[in-house]
């Protein structure tokens, strides 16, 4: 079972997510992060960048989940760019040890053994940032993925492309295929922390955490992991049947249990 914690808005999960998070980076040697793009993670970013303190995050290597394929190199809404601007600038991380999926032309062949391999070479994720899109999307990861998939290029559902719109100057710029990693790679990851805001993603959580483990809702692999930490906002967390349950287990957390 996930431990979900539910609290009033962004700024509230981004403080709480960035504990998890340094919990993990400050906990192991060799710590290998994997990162999320989109506007969920945002608050969590700030929050990182403002309580870095005076740690040095040079050897931190970070795996994104996704790329977006057809974006020239360089285009501001690659995620390699977006990256560079939310995290390896505010947190000084060394460029080289950031790693997003291969998506030029002449990489898709191999972009997902590629990019598994380094995965493998780096010890595998050990603390996995997920967002969800409002179809049930992780990675992007549509619905109908393998639960057992691999990295590797996919196209884009209309409603994610309609969602990601707002990203570009219209819905035709907003490429048709990605490459992502897996369902199947997500859940090596050794422990995931899915955060979702505001109405709109309030049918996804509810299906993904409280419904049948389905393809058809690609976030329901939570359900399959042994080790998951999801963060709520109200709005996000109205479709929950058991929201109260949660709350009752988040206010009576053991002090010594630790994320
Ligand atoms: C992004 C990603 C996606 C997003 C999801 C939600 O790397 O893998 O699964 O997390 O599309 O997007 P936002 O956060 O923009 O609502």
């Amino acid at each position: 079972m996930a431990e979900i914690l539910i609290v009033a808005d962004r700024d509230a999960a981004g403080e709480l997510a960035a504990r998890v998070v340094w919990e993990y980076l400050d906990g192991v040697p060799e710590p290998v992060l994997g990162v999320a793009t989109g506007s969920t993670p945002e608050p969590l970013y700030r929050e990182l960048a403002r309580t870095r303190g005076g740690r040095d995050l040079s050897r931190l290597r970070a795996f994104a989940l996704d790329e977006y394929v057809g974006l020239p190199a360089g285009h501001p809404e690659s995620y390699r760019e977006v990256l560079r601007r939310e995290i390896v600038e505010p947190l000084g991380l060394d460029p080289q040890h950031v790693h997003v999926p291969p998506a030029d032309a002449a990489s898709l062949p191999h972009a997902g053994e590629r990019y598994e391999a380094e995965i493998a070479a780096a010890g595998g994720v050990g603390l996995q940032i997920l967002g969800i899109g409002s179809d049930g999307h992780v990675g992007f990861n549509e619905p109908g993925s393998s639960l057992a998939s691999r990295t590797r290029v996919k196209t884009l559902t209309e409603q994610t492309r309609r969602d990601n719109a707002r990203f570009f100057d219209s819905i035709d710029d907003v490429p048709r295929h990605c490459v992502t990693q897996g369902l199947g790679t997500i859940r090596d990851a050794r422990h995931l922390l899915l955060l979702a805001f505001g109405a709109q993603k309030a049918q996804a959580v509810a299906a993904a955490l409280e419904g049948p483990l389905s393809a058809s809702i690609p976030g329901s692999i939570v359900q399959l992991h042994p080790h998951v930490t999801v963060i709520l906002d109200e709005d996000a967390a109205s479709g929950l049947g058991h929201a109260d349950y949660y709350r009752d287990v988040a206010r009576f957390k053991p002090e010594w249990q630790g994320w």
